[in-house]
């Protein structure tokens, strides 16, 4: 039996898509701006133990100069800009904690998908402490967030402190054993990179009762394709061209 997808279906990517600094504050008010109240971003801990927003492993990107994530503190990480990347209306945007982004969310009631994006060697730790904090914070009034991971130790470890805060395993590719570990995730969902799905694949994942989430998706031809072939939900960077009604 096919679920029915209690999630939102358009899903702004890093917080604003492609329109503003990737995973800041700026980013989630940018999402809004455009009338989306579901985002998708990533979080990672600092040395310290700290969930933060951040894609990237190693600064170079989005933070200026030599160093990582796992190697720096919270409190240097969140004096750190990462908004002059973008431009120059975004100098001085800073990284935000992950308290700091649902506290956001929960005022604007934003529904929060959140990846946890582990550095190297501290999967397990990662999976532990987002979603811990995402279940200690979770007040009755607020829409379940969904906590989606490449990492599969990762969901593993949200799984054991936070069973019941819902989980949903990314893959570029869909492996030959992906029912087998969404069981054994206890999952709702399989996250796949839209540009190596296929009609086929799709049908076999939600005939086999599981969500089908899409990252990402950039155009209303191929958002509507994917749709059609039973996906329920998918993020975008282009929060201009897809609207959150679109599906
Ligand atoms: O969660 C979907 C998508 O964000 C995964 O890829 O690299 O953009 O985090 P990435
Ligand atoms: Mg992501």
């Amino acid at each position: 039996m096919k679920i029915t997808w209690p999630f939102p279906r358009v899903v702004a990517h890093r917080g604003g898509g492609s329109l503003s600094p990737e995973n800041t504050l700026a980013a989630m008010q940018c999402g809004l701006a455009h009338g989306f109240h579901a985002v998708e971003f990533d979080v990672m801990l600092s040395q310290d133990g700290v969930p933060i927003l951040m894609h990237d492993e190693q600064f170079g990107r989005t933070i200026a100069g030599a160093g990582a994530v796992p190697t720096t503190n919270v409190a240097l990480l969140t004096t750190m800009d990462a908004g002059s990347w973008f431009g120059p209306a975004f100098i001085g945007e800073r990284v935000p904690t992950y308290r700091r982004v649902i506290q956001f969310c929960r005022r604007h009631r934003i529904w929060m998908n959140v990846e946890i994006k582990p550095a190297h060697g501290v999967e397990q730790a990662t999976g532990t402490a987002v979603a811990a904090m995402t279940l200690a914070m979770l007040e009755a009034d607020q829409a379940i967030p969904l906590l989606s991971s490449f990492s599969f130790e990762a969901l593993m470890a949200a799984k054991l402190v936070a069973p019941e805060i819902p989980r949903g395993w990314l893959v570029e590719h869909i492996p030959a054993d992906w029912k087998a570990k969404l069981l054994e995730l206890n999952a709702v969902a399989l996250h796949v990179d839209q540009t190596h799905l296929t009609a086929t694949t799709a049908a076999a994942v939600t005939k086999a009762g599981f969500g089908l989430f899409c990252y990402t998706v950039n155009t209303a031809e191929r958002a509507r394709e994917l749709l059609d072939w039973g996906v329920d939900g998918f993020c975008t960077d282009r929060i201009d061209l897809i609207g959150p009604d679109f599906a």
